[in-house]
């Protein structure tokens, strides 16, 4: 019998606990053996959570616990679980971890620790889609070239619905919440943070790449309006928060924010909660993954996969690699990512002010693809100037911005979608 302990046993914590029970027959001719939760650690040990295992406060009672084989690390948090997951690591047992934002910060430093121990994070990312499976086992032939995901389940479902049914950003955002697969702070999910921790555990796997989330571009959903959702519809495009690494040269650009997209693009299909990633390969070419990223039986999948492979015995480097790639790839700078991007910009409707603006982009070299005008519903006597740029460099467009946003008839912020065709 292989002991598992949990630390942290919320909503997916149960359906760990309940999917080795419920599947026991499937799982332990799969592992070879029998595996049940020995332990589950909680804060409260006083609130009745309807489960047969054995309930503790104290997250040292799994970890130093000589009884328990695997420990599944469902906290949340950053310290507190790097203590806890280094401890348990070092008394020699197997980790199981579905925490990102851990991993985000901590990747590198418990990989050089586990060794040979096992330490798997298949849940981390995409919930129930296997896609650390895929990207560090199926794709391990290829160099990849490129990694565009939708990897944050309520900003996807709060888009669809903006999208979808005009519904605005703020009536959205409670009802995501109610659906309980936002973040306890949901400014993760829509700030783009969450998505990001997960871009970045992929990106190592990947591309052999260390980056933290303060190294890239991470920008969220909270600006986008009803006015770009109008835009984007006119104009045959979906609007999706995207997690993007892409190899350039021999650089990476990892990045996080909203993108307009074509329509009939795959992930522009993706709606609702779901989740869904892109990967390329220079020898398999594009690949796509799809379903639940978050939930408590879908994460809890993940999980129970990642403890069976460790029962049977699995050996694979954490982030994929047996030693690093000598041909490093070098984060680039987010001045120099390259996009079409689309502006709105909030003027005062009287004469020369569109000649204004259009001179001042002109002036930056900045090439204008695409232009409309619309009264403005929220501002008297303003009118919203909507351009698509060609191709230009990020920190054009930023000097861009400013500089408009400087200009007496401007009002209010420049709004700004990148473009990914
Ligand atoms: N808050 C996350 C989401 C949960 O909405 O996708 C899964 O990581």
């Amino acid at each position: 019998m292989v002991n598992v302990g949990v630390l942290g046993v919320g909503t997916v914590g149960a359906s760990v606990v309940k999917i080795l029970e419920q599947n026991a027959d499937i799982i332990e001719a799969r592992a070879g053996q029998k595996i049940g939760v020995a332990a589950g650690v909680v804060k409260n040990l006083a609130k009745e959570r309807g489960l047969s295992i054995t309930l503790r406060d104290n997250p040292l009672d799994i970890v130093d616990n000589p009884e328990i084989d695997i420990v599944v690390e469902l906290m949340g948090g950053v310290e507190e679980p790097y203590m806890l997951v280094k401890r348990a690591l070092q008394n020699g047992k197997a980790v199981v971890t579905a925490n990102k934002a851990l991993l985000a910060y901590h990747r590198y430093e418990l990989q050089a620790l586990a060794g040979d121990i096992p330490l798997m994070y298949e849940a981390s990312t995409a919930g129930g889609i296997p896609i650390i499976g895929a990207l560090r086992n199926g794709l391990s032939a290829n160099h990849i070239e490129s990694i565009q995901g939708i990897m944050n389940g309520t900003s996807n479902y709060m888009l669809t619905k903006m999208i979808n049914e005009g519904v605005q950003y703020d009536a959205i955002l409670k009802e995501a919440q109610d659906l309980g697969y936002a973040e306890a702070d949901p400014t993760f999910d829509v700030g783009g943070f969450d998505a990001s921790h997960k871009l970045l555990i992929l990106a190592s796997i990947a591309f052999g790449i260390d980056a933290k989330p303060e190294d890239i571009l991470i920008e969220g959903i909270q600006n986008i309006t009803q006015t770009d959702v109008a835009f984007a519809k006119d104009f045959e495009y979906a609007i999706k928060l995207l997690g993007i690494a892409k190899k350039v040269g021999n650089g990476i650009e990892l990045r996080v924010h909203p993108a307009m997209i074509p329509l009939s693009s795959m992930l522009a299909k993706v709606d609702g909660v779901m989740n869904a990633v892109m990967l390329k390969g220079d020898c398999v070419g594009e690949t796509l993954y799809y379903g639940a990223g978050a939930g408590g039986d879908a994460t809890a999948s993940a999980i129970v996969a990642d403890i069976i492979d460790i029962v049977r015995g699995n050996t694979n480097p954490m982030l994929g690699y047996k030693k690093p790639l000598e041909s490093g790839l070098a984060l680039l700078s987010r001045a120099e990512i390259t996009s079409h991007y689309y502006l709105r910009v909030s003027v005062e409707d009287k004469k020369g002010v569109l000649a204004e603006v259009t001179n001042l982009l002109s002036g930056l070299d900045i090439s204008i693809e695409a232009m409309m005008q619309k009264p403005d519903d929220d501002k008297d006597e303003c009118v919203e100037l909507l351009f698509v740029t060609h191709e230009c460099k990020e920190k054009i467009i930023q000097d861009a911005i400013a500089r408009l946003e400087k200009l007496s008839v401007v009002v209010g912020k420049v709004g700004m979608i990148r473009i990914e065709q």
